[in-house]
């Protein structure tokens, strides 16, 4: 009888398949963060314009994007006024996993791209502010501790032009949420018209001075990638970044509303010393038992 190798073949077809497949997906991945790159952070980009220094290096000619892992990339900016620098994060599919790709393409996800922008502490007043599609919002009013604590879901106000539908508004003060939403953005960003347009890869932005942590106050924006090709179709997104931390960096609440924002930072202080307390008691208990 003939042998037959069917099962060689096939395990030796997967074999080269996954290998293939890393290869694909690797450069796949690596295109498409130096797409973004070469937007962005090249000379008479927006960050290059914007910050004085560029990448993590201190050479000249070093890598802008720092290679995290197979599919998560950085890059770094510092020098300008009111921060002290920015981490952006590309979190890209997993394209050179096969099994990953093959999962993904039953069940999608996005490429995301997040910047965290820390701030100088004086130059950052009592904001708690959040804004984020419908969808999200609810889960991140539950995740995010400041959120949790000392911000609410605003309803729709009566008159003054206002955000998209699609999109929700955490805050801890109605005041600070109406001077955070300014025509600009809702111009080029965030109204009705313009969100259509322009909104398509915005996922959310968080800006806090009560973040846990090493930076106490920060800025954050997520956003989806576009593929390679599209780029341009986030420039209005990137260009918030910059137009935040100068209005926030110059923000400052008014007498009425820092009194509010005190007060409710007080109590939400005090209802955190109380359950450490019960805590601690509780497990003064147990340990004792008394
Ligand atoms: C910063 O970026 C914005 C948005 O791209 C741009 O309009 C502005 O000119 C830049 N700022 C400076 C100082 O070049
Ligand atoms: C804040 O407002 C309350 C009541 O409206 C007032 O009693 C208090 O003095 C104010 N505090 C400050 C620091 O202005």
């Amino acid at each position: 009888m003939k042998p037959s190798y069917t099962v060689e073949i096939v395990c030796v077809s997967i074999l080269i398949g996954y290998t293939l497949n890393y290869f694909i997906g690797k450069r796949e991945n690596e295109n498409l963060a130096s797409a973004w790159a070469s937007k962005f952070c090249v000379k008479d980009s927006m960050f290059e314009k914007n910050f004085s220094l560029l990448g993590v290096g201190e050479e000249e000619d070093s890598p802008l994007l720092l290679k995290e892992a197979t599919n998560v990339f950085k890059f770094y900016a510092s020098g300008r006024r009111y921060c002290h620098g920015l981490l952006a994060t590309m979190e890209l599919k997993s394209r050179h996993d096969l099994i990953s790709r093959l999962f993904n393409s039953v069940v999608p996800c996005k490429d995301e791209i997040s910047f965290e922008v820390y701030m100088n502490d004086e130059a950052m007043d009592h904001i708690v502010f959040a804004m984020a599609r419908n969808k999200a919002v609810k889960t991140m009013h539950k995740k995010l501790r400041d959120l949790q604590r000392l911000g609410e879901i605003l309803p729709l106000p009566d008159r003054r032009k206002w955000v998209s539908e699609e999109l929700a508004v955490i805050s801890e003060s109605k005041e600070v949420a109406g001077d955070l939403i300014t025509d600009v953005v809702l111009d080029q960003v965030f109204g009705d018209k313009s969100f259509e347009k322009f909104g398509k890869y915005f996922m959310s932005m968080h800006f806090s001075d009560q973040n846990l942590g090493k930076h106490k106050k920060m800025l954050s924006f997520k956003f989806a990638l576009p593929d390679t090709k599209h780029m341009d179709d986030m420039v209005r997104l990137v260009a918030l970044i910059p137009y935040y931390i100068d209005l926030v960096g110059r923000y400052k609440l008014s007498t009425q509303a820092r009194n509010k924002t005190e007060g409710a930072r007080q109590k939400a202080a005090q209802e955190a010393y109380k359950e450490l307390h019960n805590v601690r008691q509780s497990f003064t208990k147990r340990l004792y038992g008394r």
